[in-house]
Order: structure tokens, then sequence, then C-alpha cells
């Protein structure tokens, strides 16, 4: 299944993808990476290894609806059937999200629906959870929330900063999401409803 990535920044997630992808048996190739932001530091890790980058930068596009149809027009042409968020920092409108209905995923810091948004790892702090993870769930219009494909648990330690949180989490994050697209590659994963039903592997 050739999938297309849309980032912002760093790009490790992104870099995940890439070394699962590069796995001979892995059922995903990734045919393109979007970045919002020109500087986006996940580019260059995209063009490292030869994969095609666009930059679309929001800030041209006089509308959010000029910019999506740009992305989706992108996405097409690249073939991608399957749309993977990646620390990608813009809310898609209802009417982008409606047409990659059940083939756009995300990745989220925080064991939705605890956290959702920014600041997930202080709020978790804040909050006294001993529990926090990450969650790679479908993307439905409102922000953060949708049937979840897949989640990974993560210790909060007691002397957690925000920044050691989201270092741990981010660890597990790299591990769950190509775990997650493999399943949604393989068509294992399909939503029912609110949920996920995730069929057993053949053998
Ligand atoms: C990750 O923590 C992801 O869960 C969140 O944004 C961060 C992106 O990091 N949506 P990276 O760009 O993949 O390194």
């Amino acid at each position: 299944m050739r999938i297309g990535v849309l980032i912002s920044g760093r790009g490790s997630n992104l870099q995940a993808l890439i070394e699962a992808a590069a796995k001979p048996d892995y059922p995903a190739e990734i045919a393109l990476v979007i970045a919002n932001q020109p500087e986006a530091a996940g580019l260059q890790r995209a063009e490292a290894i030869g994969i095609p980058t666009q930059v679309i930068d929001h800030r041209l596009f006089p509308s959010r609806v000029g910019f999506e149809a740009a992305v989706t027009d992108a996405l097409c042409t690249a073939g991608c059937e399957l749309v993977c968020l990646a620390g990608f920092m813009r809310v898609l409108t209802g009417d982008f999200v409606a047409r990659w209905t059940d083939r756009l995923i995300n990745i989220h810091p925080s064991l939705l629906p605890a956290f959702p948004g920014l600041h997930t790892h202080a709020e978790a702090l804040a909050t006294g959870v001993r529990i926090t993870g990450a969650t790679v769930h479908f993307v439905r219009e409102q922000v953060d929330q949708g049937p979840i494909i897949g989640q990974a648990a993560v210790p909060v330690h007691d002397d957690d900063t925000a920044d050691t949180l989201a270092a741990r989490v981010l660890e597990a994050e790299h591990a769950l999401y190509p775990h997650c697209v493999r399943l949604v590659a393989d068509g294992r994963a399909t939503v029912s409803g609110h949920r996920v039903r995730i069929a057993e592997a053949d053998t």
C-alpha cells in the first residue's frame, strides 16, 4: 500500500516509518512526504533515502480549503491510499477528513481520550497519572478523536519532567506507529462504528 506522510517538524515518527518500510515484508511504502513548513527537519530524512517530498506551505494559501486541495492533489498524484499524520500541526477541515475517511490516521502522545490537544505531558504530570502512552487512531473531525487502532502504555516516573516523559513516550511511538500502519495496510484493522476491529494475523 502506498502511503503519504504529513509532517510539520522533526519527523522522528516519519523516520520510524521509513525504517519499517525498508524491511522487505512491510506492507506499506512511503510514496510521498508532505510538509506544511519549508524548514521541517523531517524533509531531509526522506530526501536522504530518495523518498519524494513536497512542501505545501499553508501560509501561501488564502484559505484552508485551498491548502487542503493542494495536499489532496499531491497525495492522489502520488497514488497514496493511506495518509499518516506524523507531527502535522495543522487542524484539518471536516471536508478533508471526509475525503479521506478511514484512510487518514494520526499519532498522539497520550492514552486517548486522556489529554488530547497540546501540552499532553505537562497535563499528565499535573494530573498525577502513573501511566501514560501513545495512541494511533483514525482521524475524525474533532481533534484527537476517532477509532483507536493501537495504544502503547508508558510508566510515569516520580522525577519526570515533561521533557523526560515526552522522550519515553516518543520511544514507544516509534514502535507503535509502524505496527499500526502495518495493521491498516494489511487490511487487518477495520473501522466498525466507533471502534476498530483487529483481525487475527494469517498463520
Ligand atoms: C509526536 O510526539 C507525535 O505524537 C505528535 O507530535 C510529535 C511529532 O514528533 N503528534 P516527530 O516530528 O515525529 O518527531
